[in-house]
């Protein structure tokens, strides 16, 4: 049985989502009421920020895998709709995964 690929599942109804970091290998989980920058800040990693409300641009990370659930006033339609870069301190995911170029 093959395991289902999580980054094209969507996001469990708790509203909790993971986070694979592609560059060091580490997997963490995101909470309904916690951003993907504090559950990167939890785990020890130092993540640029600066407004943590979507509008500076600061936090800009390459998206390798999964959809996120854009949040942020930053990006224009256009650039959200690619799906390859989001802002970690507010956006969420729409599938049970991401995978982030971090
Ligand atoms: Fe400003 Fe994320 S810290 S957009």
């Amino acid at each position: 049985m093959s395991t289902p690929d999580l980054t094209q599942t969507p996001i469990s109804a708790n509203g909790s989502f993971e986070v694979h970091l592609q560059k060091s290998g580490q997997t963490l989980k995101v909470g309904k009421e916690q951003s993907i920058l504090s559950a990167l800040q939890d785990a020890g990693h130092e993540v640029p920020f600066s407004c943590s409300q979507g509008v500076c641009g600061t936090c800009l990370t390459q998206v390798i895998a999964g959809t996120p659930d854009h949040w942020d006033m930053f990006l224009t339609p256009e650039e959200q709709a690619t799906n390859t870069q989001m802002l970690i301190c507010c956006s969420r995911s729409q599938t049970a995964r991401l995978v982030l170029d971090l």
